[in-house]
């Protein structure tokens, strides 16, 4: 048996529900809504379109949000909207503290933040502290004021090696592929310091090591929370601080597979990634989401993007002072298989014992090629899909959903011509395989027949800012409406189903032995089991009545590719 949770854990609630209806956030007593949430990541460009022209905006999603109620989520994560360049769509911001016009403005995001909490909807915004836009003010006084400036501390303005520095202060690469430096040329027209950047190089790394870094994140998250909001999701939160000295990293085997993803990318032991110091940051964080703690709406919370390598390390970023969750990509990670899904649980519900944090589970965001693509793609991935999405909503803790997963949408497979993603562009002369994130980002399907699927009011026939695929009509929401069958039906049911147990059934889970190719657990009345194998399974004694199914519902046997949920009478 494990558990998240140790029962005499001061910090463990005793949760109480008032959940129960569809849509809306049920709030436990103690406050800490996010412990069970599920929270739907919305892509800005790319959820809907308000005004026409082809790119989402917040005003888009506002009008939408009632799709996210009758789905029957409590949250909304919704990717950065602030002034940017979109260099790298919203992760390089120019401005902390304005919304970019192609998303609308200020009072735009104050009515999204009303309807969504009179909808009963929590708004986690996304906030990004590990680099500024280069056309940052920050980051263009430092350009200007040159070598040993104040204006440059806030940056990782470095010399490089070699007789005339020409030499990249180390080895280290970004993340998007090519060196993580570039060097700038100085006032006086001379080749000078080098500036980090891990991911693309209009994205400067901050340093952290400087206090006046720290005295306006604080600044930022205290905007924000003053306008409303009731979390963040804090991008890169493993890579505010630099080792010390940076040295040389070891690099990754040229000749091994490339990386396939940001997951392998970023989440390996080296010296940019999880050092001890950035912990005092968030503990600093928590102090100021604690000071927003008096609203009825429940507490404020944000939930790191730590892709860090184990359980253990993901952990420390939720200690009882700092912050709430931490995203678990190992859930992601993990092939179709009963066996890797048994050991990702096993081994996240103890790391977090001592916290007394609920884990958190996601399939797909952003950054990754759709699950259904990864399990295989078609009718099968999509089986496969759906199952996996069993399995998570009935573990304990809190899920992330991407935008279009509840569609069932594949990755598309975006021409070159099209694609605008950074790490694209930074990869595709290389040896090393695609990793662009633009097919996973393509504008999700509302209605109609034609692009842009009601994505938003342009003309019938036009494409949005990346191209929908021809036969998505029998995708989009409308179509799949009351459809019996349809994915977006079977999320609905998921999530309804999930509200009569979520708060209740406890955080404690036992992992069946039901065969190798079955991953079955037992949570409290709740019996989840999922066949990986390619035969059906008989079902593990004393599940209680059938609840849900992934597929073709058991009749004593569960098919393959399939999940289903029981509940104890
Ligand atoms: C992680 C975000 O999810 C990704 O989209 C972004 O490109 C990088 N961080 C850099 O901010």
């Amino acid at each position: 048996m494990v558990a998240v949770n140790d029962p005499s854990s001061p910090s463990t609630p005793s949760p109480s529900t008032s959940g129960g209806t569809p849509g809306g956030s049920a709030v436990p007593e103690d406050g800490a809504w996010w412990r069970h949430a599920v929270v739907y990541q919305v892509y800005v460009r790319s959820f809907a379109d308000g005004d026409g022209d082809g790119v989402g905006d917040l005003p888009g999603i506002t009008s939408r949000l009632p799709h996210l109620r009758d789905l029957g989520v409590d949250a909304l994560w919704i990717t950065p909207f602030y002034t940017s360049p979109q260099r790298d769509h919203g992760y390089d911001v120019a401005d902390y503290r304005d919304v970019d016009p192609l998303f609308g403005s200020l009072s735009d995001a104050d009515d999204l933040l009303a309807r969504a909490h009179e909808l009963g909807l929590k708004v986690i915004v996304d906030l990004v502290p590990n680099h500024t836009s280069d056309r940052h003010p920050w980051f263009q006084a430092a350009l200007a004021a040159g070598p040993g400036s104040p204006e440059r501390a806030r940056y990782m303005f470095v010399e490089g090696r070699g007789e005339d520095g020409d030499l990249p202060p180390n080895n280290w690469p970004s993340v998007f592929g090519g060196d993580a430096w570039t060097r700038v040329t100085e006032a006086d027209g001379t080749p000078g310091q080098w500036y980090l950047h891990l991911f693309d190089s209009t994205q400067p790394d901050l340093n952290w090591r400087n206090p006046e870094v720290g005295d306006e994140f604080e600044s930022v998250l205290r905007f924000w929370l003053d306008r409303g909001v009731d979390g963040f999701r804090v991008d890169v939160a493993h890579g505010l601080f630099k080792e010390e000295g940076l040295p040389d990293t070891e690099l990754p085997d040229p000749d091994a597979d490339g990386p396939a993803s940001m997951v392998e990318l970023a989440g390996l032991d080296e010296p940019m990634w999880d050092q001890p110091e950035v912990h005092e940051v968030y503990r600093r964080w928590h102090r100021v989401l604690a000071d927003y703690d008096d609203s009825p709406r429940g507490r404020r919370m944000a939930v790191a993007e730590s892709w860090a390598r184990t359980a253990e390390a993901i952990a420390r970023y939720v200690r009882p002072d700092e912050l709430q969750q931490s995203f678990n990509f190992h859930w992601l990670s993990a092939a179709w298989s009963a066996e890797e899904f048994a050991e990702v649980v096993t081994e996240t519900l103890p790391s977090l014992l001592p916290y007394g944090a609920t884990p958190t589970w996601v399939l797909s965001n952003h950054d990754v090629v759709r699950h259904v693509t990864r399990y295989g793609g078609g009718e099968l991935g999509l089986a496969r899909g759906r199952a996996a999405t069993l399995a998570m909503l009935g573990l304990p803790g809190s899920a992330y959903l991407y935008q279009g997963e509840e569609l069932g949408l594949e990755q598309v497979e975006v021409a070159p011509e099209d694609r605008t993603d950074p790490s694209w562009f930074r990869t595709k002369d290389t040896a090393k395989p695609d990793i662009g994130r633009d097919g996973c980002r393509v504008p999700i399907p509302w209605g109609d027949e034609e692009p842009p699927y009601a994505f938003g009011p342009a003309a019938a026939g036009s494409q949005p800012w990346l191209p929908q695929p021809d036969g998505w009509a029998p995708l989009s929401v409308a179509a799949q409406t009351g459809a019996v069958g349809s994915t977006l039906e079977f999320y609905r049911r998921a999530l309804a189903a999930r509200r009569t147990f979520a708060l209740t059934a406890g955080e404690e889970v036992e992992i069946l032995d039901a065969g190798a190719d079955v991953f079955a657990y037992r949570r409290g009345p709740l019996v989840c089991v999922l066949n990986a194998g390619s035969a059906p399974v008989g079902l593990p004694d004393g599940v209680g009545a059938l609840v849900l199914s992934s597929g073709v519902d058991p009749t004593g046997t569960l098919a393959p590719d399939t999940a289903a949920w029981f509940l104890d009478d």
